[in-house]
């Protein structure tokens, strides 16, 4: 509500400045001439107000995004040099900049993601600042290439794949296939970290454990990106818009499931991959790879394990912390939930 009120003193400011400038109207005397046109034929006047304006537009977007994770999270605390590429608005941009994953130093009094995190905000001081500060394919964390243009060229899904992206698990994985060669990482916090959402969607990450190439993506890849169903039609601050929560009003438009998804679990999918990943949890852990004991849920790392159990185990996290349990790519996260356990299954568990 805080940041409202600034942005509405600003805003009225921004206007009582103009119409002293432009218009020079008063009660007391006759209305001035019109304001003359700014330098380069562009009307001044046309500038700050083109966004500080009466309009509830910005008032709206702002509503909506004090409601979203970007603004409420807690997670902006972590300003060090490998977290604020991702957790913070200055790190963020300084990155971009810099096409590297780590900030020079640890960012002081950092800001939480916001408009200028995402947009062009006072750069020109134009309307042209609502364009997205990238829509490009970039380098990932991995050193792969991201590029999450759709079919219908919408690439506004690069920008959150910057951020929403999975980084590297050391040691790596050479051969996800191999049975005899083994690798003990150090970290039980071992696997993609959080936020995997792009490459799932993509169809770019986790491992074939068999190496057969059968593993395929759903209709979404390539056909959908981030914000037709998380900035889809805003209900209020509880969904879509800058809340950026998933709703069905984004499912159901006509080109897509046109009214036939009233909730997430559509088709029971969900639920098939909440199970599955029960399942692959337990078999995992009868397997000696998920721990039981000090850090539950977490890799074992009191002993080596060959690189295809080590690439299930990563696949489970994958799909873990992508959250949409099957909704980006429902074939990806099935069938490597299915490989895994049968895999598991050949050798007793
Ligand atoms: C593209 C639209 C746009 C234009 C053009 C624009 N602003 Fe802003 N301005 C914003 C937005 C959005 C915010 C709110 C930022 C936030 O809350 O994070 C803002 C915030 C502000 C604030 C509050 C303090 C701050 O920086 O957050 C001031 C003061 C301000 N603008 C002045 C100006 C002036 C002066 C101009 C013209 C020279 C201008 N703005 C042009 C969009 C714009
Ligand atoms: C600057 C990096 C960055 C960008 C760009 C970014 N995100 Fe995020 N996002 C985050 C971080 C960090 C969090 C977790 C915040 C927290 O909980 O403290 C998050 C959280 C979220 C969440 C909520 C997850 C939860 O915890 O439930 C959603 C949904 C989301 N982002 C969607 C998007 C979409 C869609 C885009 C593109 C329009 C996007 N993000 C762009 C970094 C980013
Ligand atoms: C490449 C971008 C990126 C980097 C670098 C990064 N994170 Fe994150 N992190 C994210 C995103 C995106 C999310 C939100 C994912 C989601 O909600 O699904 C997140 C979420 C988190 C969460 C919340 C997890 C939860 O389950 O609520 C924590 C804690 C976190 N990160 C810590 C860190 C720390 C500590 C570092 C630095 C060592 C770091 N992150 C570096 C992108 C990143
Ligand atoms: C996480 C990134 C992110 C943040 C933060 C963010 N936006 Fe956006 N915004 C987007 C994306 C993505 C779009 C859709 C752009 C498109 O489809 O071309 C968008 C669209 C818009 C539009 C429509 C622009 C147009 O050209 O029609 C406005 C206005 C807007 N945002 C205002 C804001 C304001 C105000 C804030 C801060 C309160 C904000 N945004 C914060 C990502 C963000
Ligand atoms: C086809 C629609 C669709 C696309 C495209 C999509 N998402 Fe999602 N996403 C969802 C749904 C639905 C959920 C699950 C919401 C639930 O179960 O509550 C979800 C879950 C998430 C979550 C976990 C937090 C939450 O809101 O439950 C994050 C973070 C997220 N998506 C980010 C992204 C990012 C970033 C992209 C683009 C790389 C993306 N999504 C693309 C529909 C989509």
């Amino acid at each position: 509500m805080k940041r409202v009120l600034t942005y509405l003193f600003a805003a009225g400011m921004m206007i009582s400045a103009a119409s002293l400038m432009f218009t020079s109207c008063t009660k007391e005397g006759p209305q001035g001439p019109a304001g003359a046109n700014g330098q380069d034929g562009q009307d001044a006047n046309a500038t700050c107000t083109q966004c500080h304006n009466f309009s509830d537009m910005i008032v709206a977007k702002i509503f909506q995004y004090d409601a979203s994770q970007h603004a409420t999270g807690s997670t902006t605390a972590r300003n060090a040099v490998d977290c604020s590429p991702c957790h913070n608005s200055q790190g963020f941009l300084e990155c971009l900049e810099t096409g590297a994953w780590v900030t020079t130093e640890i960012i002081q009094n950092p800001a939480p993601i916001n408009c200028r995190t995402c947009h062009l905000i006072h750069e020109t001081y134009t309307a042209t600042d609502w364009g997205l500060r990238t829509e490009a394919s970039f380098t990932n964390c991995l050193g792969e290439t991201t590029d999450m243009t759709t079919e219908g060229g919408n690439a506004t899904g690069n920008l959150c794949a910057r951020c929403h992206q999975s980084r590297l698990a050391t040691p790596e994985i050479t051969d996800p296939t191999s049975t005899t060669t083994t690798l003990q990482p150090t970290s039980y916090r071992y696997g993609p970290h959080h936020g995997t959402q792009s490459p799932m969607l993509a169809g770019t990450g986790g491992y074939d454990i068999n190496g057969d190439g059968l593993l395929a993506n759903s209709y979404h890849t390539g056909r959908t990106t981030c914000v037709d169903c998380h900035g889809a039609t805003a209900a209020g601050a509880t969904s879509g818009g800058h809340t950026l929560w998933a709703n069905t009003a984004g499912c159901n438009i006509p080109a897509c499931h046109d009214g036939a998804v009233t909730n997430f679990d559509y088709e029971g999918k969900q639920t098939i991959i909440e199970e599955g990943l029960i399942t692959l949890e337990h078999k995992l852990a009868l397997a000696g790879v998920v721990d039981t004991v000090g850090h539950p849920g977490y890799l074992n790392t009191s002993v080596a394990h060959t690189q295809k159990l080590l690439a299930i185990f990563y696949n489970y996290k994958f799909i873990e912390e992508d959250r949409s349990m099957g909704i980006h790519n429902f074939k990806l996260a099935n069938g490597m939930i299915e490989d895994g356990i049968a895999y598991l299954e050949s050798l007793g568990y």
